[in-house]
């Protein structure tokens, strides 16, 4: 009798203690931080040169971290190359790098500096964590030694990466990601032999981990997503912007948006070479963003989100596109490019009317209504169903509706920032053969439009209201990760041909990271 009172009693406390500790929403914030770059140098600097640098970045972050932490922020992101830059070779970047121990041995660097011997970047990221109450997620180097007994160990014998860190509260260091896909020219670092998944639980939910490029890729960024279900994205990012689908926030925004997850990016501020656009992206909407290309300063974003956000029903991306009656408009089709991949367009000639145009296996179908027609902008309806190569290998299945830079058809997916034309109502949808597709909408001036459309079951991706702005592209971007690698012979043999062109290129090109 007693003993079972006390355990109704201690089921109750446990309950208690349970709810007082889990929290139903959290604040994030993000910051977009003005890097100070090192001088260029075909040299090494000393570490002792190199850490003035790195501590006047950690002086602004500071200030970023203690203004969060001050209005109640739980998590601060940090951006990628926050704290050194970029532009080094393998041997220019080293004396930037610490070595970042697995999160298992328990390390609260704040209270033990000396464990593993020289770190005090992590030492004072701890420290940020600890006297301020709060998750800081920073980006920095990891070295790894390595020797002959590993085979794939470069010649300079060490493993190089970039790494992003997070420490807990109370200064503990609980996650370590390796970056695994590299950006063209980030030579400085190896990329794991495995992908690493890294996630961490907290009382506001459960986060993973990973770094810019990664978003464009299925491991680890959809592994964690539908094989860990994390509720909550943290994503430091050096991203250059890409009109007109790969804008950091519309991108970003859009991931969020696709996955069901909340999505914290954090870019460098770097206008000069494209790099604006940090948010706070919930599924169902952006919470926060800024997109600035006009000042030099960094920004600090906060916003309340759901700790567990409720994942939307299951998208059939198919569904309504296959059911579509095409009627011909008429309107000849004609070929442009978008980021170097051509698309099948269609001109939007009336003020209204209902499209379809298809590529390959895609077919894409839009409605919409204009408030008016306009002589001096043209806008088009695309499809693109294909293997991106330039900057990277990633399978392509895209619906876009885009203005053109100029009323010249041949501008059509050229970048072009501004618009006139306001829209009354759209709903585009494609025969999308992926369950992976990213919906965009971008309005003038690079403005995202919380709020102001859904996404149905069937897969249309349609306005709830008319856009609070002139409408620059809303497009379905949809990604085959199975299809990245070529699978036939001839392709491989392509394929292996341009590595061997490649390999043969890169060191002519950039010799400086050849020459150890
Ligand atoms: C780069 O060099 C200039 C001129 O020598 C110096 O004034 C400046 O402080 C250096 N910047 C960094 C980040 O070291
Ligand atoms: C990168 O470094 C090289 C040589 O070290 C230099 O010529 C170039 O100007 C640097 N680029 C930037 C963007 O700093
Ligand atoms: C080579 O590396 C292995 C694994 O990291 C290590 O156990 C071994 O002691 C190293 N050997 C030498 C000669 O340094
Ligand atoms: C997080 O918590 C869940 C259950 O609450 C557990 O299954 C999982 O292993 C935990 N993950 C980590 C990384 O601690
Ligand atoms: C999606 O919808 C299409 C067309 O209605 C249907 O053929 C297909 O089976 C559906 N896919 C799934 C996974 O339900
Ligand atoms: C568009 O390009 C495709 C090949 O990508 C070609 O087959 C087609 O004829 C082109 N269409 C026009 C109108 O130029
Ligand atoms: C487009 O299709 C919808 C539904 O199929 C129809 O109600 C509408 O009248 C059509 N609009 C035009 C301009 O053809």
């Amino acid at each position: 009798m007693i003993s079972s009172q006390l355990l109704a009693y201690v089921a109750i406390l446990v309950f208690c203690t349970f709810q007082a500790h889990s929290l139903e929403t959290f604040i994030a914030a993000v910051y977009e931080h003005a890097v100070i770059l090192p001088n260029a140098t075909l040299t090494p600097v000393s570490r002792e040169e190199a850490l003035p640098l790195m501590n006047r970045n950690l002086d602004l972050l500071e200030g970023a971290i203690t203004s969060a932490a001050k209005q109640g922020a739980h998590i601060i992101v940090t951006p990628e190359d926050g704290v050194y830059g970029w532009n080094f070779s393998r041997d220019t970047l080293y004396p930037y790098l610490e070595d970042i121990p697995d999160p298992a041995v328990n390390w609260i660097p704040c209270n033990n500096p000396d464990r593993f011997g020289h770190t005090p970047v992590q030492e004072r990221l701890s420290c940020l964590a600890k006297d301020n109450s709060i998750y800081v997620v920073a980006n920095i180097g990891d070295k790894k030694p390595c020797n002959a007994s590993d085979p794939e160990c470069p010649p300079d014998g060490r493993y190089q990466y970039n790494t992003d860190v997070v420490f807990d509260a109370q200064g503990k260091l609980v996650a370590r990601y390796h970056k695994q896909n590299l950006f063209m020219g980030e030579d400085q670092f190896n990329a794991p032999k495995e992908p690493e998944v890294v996630t961490f639980n907290t009382t506001f939910g459960k986060f993973g981990i990973f770094t810019c490029f990664d978003i464009l890729f299925y491991n680890p960024a959809v592994t964690l997503v539908t094989d860990f279900q994390v509720d909550t994205i943290l994503f430091p990012t050096a991203w250059m912007n890409v009109l007109p689908h790969l804008s950091a926030i519309e991108f970003h925004s859009a991931w969020a948006m696709g996955m069901g997850v909340n999505f914290l990016a954090s870019n460098i501020h770097y206008p000069s070479m494209k790099m604006t656009g940090s948010g706070i992206y919930a599924p169902d909407s952006p919470r926060a963003f800024h997109y600035d290309m006009k000042t030099e300063e960094g920004k600090l974003l906060l916003s309340q989100l759901d700790s567990h956000p409720h994942h939307p029903a299951v998208v059939n991306w198919t569904s309504f596109a296959s059911g579509v009656k095409t009627l011909s408009t008429g309107n000849q089709e004609f070929n442009s490019t978008v980021f170097f991949d051509e698309f099948t367009f269609l001109e939007l000639t009336e003020v209204t009317g209902n499209y379809t145009v298809c590529q390959k296996a895609l077919c894409c179908h839009l409605s919409y209504k204009m408030s008016e027609k306009r002589s001096d902008e043209v806008y088009a309806l695309g499809a693109f169903d294909g293997l991106h190569t330039v900057e990277g290998s990633y399978y392509l299945q895209v619906c876009t509706l885009l203005k053109c830079r100029t009323t010249d058809l041949h501008t059509c997916g050229d970048s072009v920032e501004t618009a006139s034309t306001r829209f009354d109502t759209f709903s585009l949808s494609g025969t999308f053969g992926t369950q992976h597709v990213f919906p965009e909408v971008l309005l003038s001036e690079i403005q995202l439009a919380p709020g102001e459309f859904q996404v149905s079951s069937d897969g249309r991706l349609f306005s709830l209201q008319p856009p609070s702005g002139p409408v620059l592209t809303v497009t379905l971007y949809g990604r085959l990760y199975e299809k990245d690698q070529v699978s036939d012979a001839s392709s491989d043999l392509t394929a292996r041909a341009l590595r061997v062109m490649l390999i043969v290129l890169i060191p002519v090109g950039f010799s400086l990271s050849w020459t150890d």
